[in-house]
């Protein structure tokens, strides 16, 4: 008899992006013709770059002939692209070795199976607000029982509010497994190296390891700021860094990430390199690879004429983001985020809450915003802005809030 994971009835609603497409799908079939701005989901616009493009045409000719044509390779990923990565560290004074980098397809789908290789009954902390998916998956790994006033019991949140400058505080309780993400999804806040060191001492004093993600980080020009946790001291022995190609690249199609798993990190009872190998030896047995197609183009952007042209898409999103800060501004909202990274965080005005805000910047500036409350209890009375749209309807959906927005 086949029975189901009864965590995943532990799930409250949907999860959040479905939830928020149904409603923007009702409301334009209730108002045809109403022209609505996706500033939503955080998902790229800009096309893929010309150094990229002419890979992807290579490829292509190549799997077109007998004599060059691919099939499966490597489960850990492409080696060329795994050096091109340890590479891409050393400009952060970040020395990897090949093997601890993993290609994936996306951070996402990793930042969930990591859990899998951690005992079952680890004890994960989480930022609130929080990116869904991490949460989303320590209830599906069975790892809460109830849920209680928007928090699920068995997670610990680390409150992140305008006060801490929405970077949290230290746990109080020991935890075995912490989510850290910087530049933050959703509150667009960049973690320094000296708060970064507090967890990493936290880590390395309780044995616990860090699950860092860093898919924004190619939002940083502040050179003051890291943009990796290996920038700082001790992190190789607890910390996991996943990142991807998605938003520095406009992959969010395409489909490619990688997961650094140190030789030297450790969890209780292991030696040095048994966490490497465990994960090695998880997606040998769970993941064929992701797409070599995709794995060849990621070394195209890796190149320093990939570099240089996604550094202008990064800069035209980081544009498109200050226009999207100053005109909130102007028209009286609290604003953060938005300057090292993609996403700009607002209190909703009024006391509204954040699914209020949601229905009213659609029905009024004709604006599709993330609700706050999506991403936990202390996403309420915020709500986030994507700076990943096209420049004219960035322009025309600030236009629409300055005008037809009734605060
Ligand atoms: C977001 O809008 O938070 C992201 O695009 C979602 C994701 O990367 O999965």
């Amino acid at each position: 008899m086949a029975r189901i994971n009864e965590n995943y009835k532990k799930l409250q609603e949907g999860y959040l992006f479905p939830e928020i497409y149904k409603r923007t799908v009702a409301f334009q079939k209730n108002n045809p013709g109403v022209e609505l701005i996706k500033l939503g989901i955080g998902d790229t616009t800009r096309p893929l770059t010309m150094a990229v493009v002419k890979h992807l045409h290579e490829v292509a000719d190549e799997m077109a002939d007998e004599s060059t044509y691919r099939g499966y390779d490597a489960e850990q990923g492409i080696m060329e692209l795994r050096e091109a990565l340890a590479k891409h560290y050393k400009k952060y004074g970040v020395n990897l070795k090949a093997d601890e980098v993993f290609i994936n397809d996306g951070a996402k789908p990793d930042l969930a199976n990591l859990q899998s290789i951690f005992a079952g009954n680890s004890v994960v902390a989480v930022q609130d607000p929080v990116y869904p998916a991490y949460v989303d998956s320590t209830v599906i790994s069975g790892k809460t029982t109830g849920y209680k006033d928007g928090k699920y019991e068995g997670i610990v949140y680390m409150d992140c509010t305008e006060e801490n400058g929405f970077f949290p505080d230290l746990p109080k309780q020991n935890v075995d497994l912490i989510y850290l993400c910087s530049p933050n999804n959703p509150t667009g806040a960049v973690a320094t190296h000296e708060q970064l060191k507090k967890f990493v001492d936290y880590a390395q004093e309780k044995k616990a390891v860090i699950i860092f993600d860093a898919a924004y980080s190619a939002f940083i020009s502040d050179v003051g700021l890291p943009r990796s946790i290996y920038e700082v001291d001790g992190a190789k022995t607890c910390a996991i860094e996943v990142n991807s190609f998605s938003k520095l690249a406009g992959f969010t199609g395409v489909r490619l990430g990688w997961t650094v798993v140190p030789h030297e990190l450790c969890a209780e009872g292991t030696k040095p390199g048994e966490v490497q190998a465990l994960w090695d030896r998880r997606q040998t047995t769970m993941f064929n690879g992701a797409s070599n197609i995709a794995q060849l183009a990621g070394i195209a952007v890796l190149s320093e004429e990939g570099q240089e042209e996604v550094r202008e898409v990064i800069d035209y999103y980081m544009h498109n983001a200050k226009i999207i800060r100053d005109g909130l501004a102007e028209v009286g909202l609290e604003v953060s985020g938005g300057t090292n990274a993609p996403y700009i965080w607002a209190k909703t005005p009024n006391g509204l809450d954040s699914w209020e805000f949601f229905d009213k910047a659609l029905n009024e500036a004709h604006v599709v915003v993330t609700p706050g409350a999506g991403f936990g209890q202390r996403g309420e009375g915020h709500f986030r802005l994507s700076a990943f749209g096209k420049r004219e309807n960035i322009e025309k959906a600030v236009d629409n809030i300055k005008k037809n927005l009734k605060i």
